[in-house]
């Protein structure tokens, strides 16, 4: 299998919570190694370029409220399939929805307040990484 990476967002809900290291924890038992991490408060601006592919959604404005809201921590998650892997890990966008034991199920508080971000393919993925990341910045 492939040797991936993926991007991965604690979202303010989480930091606020003081739940990184309980989602790190979970991340790191099931075989993803986080091989960069910085905790950051991000501004409008980045926000709404992350997230630009919304932007035309109802929920835009109030995603980008709630992603300045405090600070997040932004993560490169390095693993077999990573990509999918976090995305398993993550469970469904709606909580209500996400399985037993995924994060969102266990820490989430709502759609919107979901705890963590993760990309949804490989090719995104990179443009992610390099959105918050210098390459130097990533040690395997
Ligand atoms: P995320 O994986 O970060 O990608 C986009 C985010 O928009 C998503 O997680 C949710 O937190 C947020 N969001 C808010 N409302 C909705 C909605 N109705 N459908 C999908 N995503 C939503």
């Amino acid at each position: 299998m492939a040797i991936e990476r993926t991007f991965s967002i604690i979202k303010p809900d989480a930091t606020r919570r003081n739940l990184t290291g309980r989602i790190n924890a979970i991340f790191e038992e099931n075989g993803l190694r986080i091989v960069a991490q910085k905790r950051i408060w991000m501004s409008r601006a980045q926000a709404k370029e992350f997230y630009k592919v919304h932007k035309d959604r109802p929920f835009y404005n109030d995603l980008v409220d709630f992603m300045v809201s405090g600070p997040v921590v932004v993560q490169v998650l390095e693993g077999e399939n990573a990509v999918a892997k976090n995305r398993e890990l993550m469970g469904a966008t709606n909580p209500a929805n996400a399985a037993p034991g995924t994060i969102r199920k266990l820490f989430a508080e709502s759609i919107e307040a979901n705890s963590v971000h993760g990309s949804d393919s490989p090719e995104n993925a990179a443009i992610e990484i390099a959105y918050f990341f210098a390459g130097c910045e990533i040690v395997g």
